[in-house]
């Protein structure tokens, strides 16, 4: 079954408002595909500028983070109903970053999961080990526990359209990029475990990023794997090398 490919730049805590809507243009013509779902996820005070700099361009805006309540006395955070209004369209939920520097657990990613969807936002949904898990050889099962937490109550026909990112931490931010058959061993595996987990037309369809120190180079061999269907890149999607990613 034909997947549609998705490359997401995660611009992380880069770019003013100004610097954000500078770098859309100069991207503009570089990341024209009509194959490829292109989404930026930009910091929160990005998303409106962004919004307007892609209108009428073939890039979807993505959030970075979110919270689970639609609104009240939750300093700092912000909600679905804004990120809708403000013209996003996917999110990224549990990234490794959110996990071991603000502390989020299995448990309010998976309600992220569900409020996303109830909300009508796409997660891109974040997985995957540490070094020390690498090393240790375990990193299979951590990796199938964090699916089966996160995806806890959520429906197949949701998950048919839910983005999963494989991103082992020691690639990301390090250069140090996992191989393309690591990737595909880890893509394919997540791709069973919703087999097992749902039904075989639910794995089929689920979309199965790789992201870490993704970039011009690396990018072809990695999206020429049978089970990766697109890349969620940090670094490099601050560049005009994004582009050739796009089209790699
Ligand atoms: P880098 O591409 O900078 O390694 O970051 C990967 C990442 O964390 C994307 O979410």
């Amino acid at each position: 079954m034909a997947r549609r490919r998705i490359i997401a730049g995660n611009w992380k805590m880069n770019k003013t408002p100004s610097e954000a809507v500078a770098l859309c243009n100069e991207l503009k013509d570089l990341v024209k595909n009509d194959d490829v779902d292109v989404v930026y996820c930009v910091p929160a005070i990005d998303i409106v500028p962004v919004a307007e700099a892609v209108k009428g361009t073939n890039v979807h805006v993505g959030a970075e983070n979110f919270y689970i309540e639609d609104k009240g006395a939750f300093t700092g955070e912000i909600s679905a109903p804004m990120l809708k209004e403000a013209g996003v369209e996917y999110v990224i939920i549990g990234h490794s970053e959110r996990r071991d520097i603000f502390g989020e657990n299995d448990i309010l990613i998976n309600q992220k999961v569900k409020k996303a969807f109830a909300s009508g936002l796409t997660p891109i949904m974040c997985c995957g080990e540490s070094l020390a898990l690498r090393k240790a050889g375990t990193y299979k099962e951590w990796i199938a526990r964090q699916i089966k937490w996160d995806l806890t109550d959520i429906t197949a026909d949701q998950v048919k359209t839910l983005v999963i990112a494989y991103e082992p931490i020691w690639a990301i931010g390090t250069g140090e990029t996992a191989t393309a058959d690591q990737a595909e061993e880890v893509c394919k595996m997540i791709r069973e475990i919703i087999a097992d987990l749902y039904d075989q037309a639910t794995a089929d369809a689920v979309r199965i990023q790789y992201g870490g120190s993704m970039n011009a180079a690396n990018a072809a061999e990695l999206l020429s794997k049978p089970n990766i269907d697109g890349g969620l890149i940090g670094g490099a999607s601050l560049k005009p090398d994004f582009g050739q990613i796009v089209n790699a």
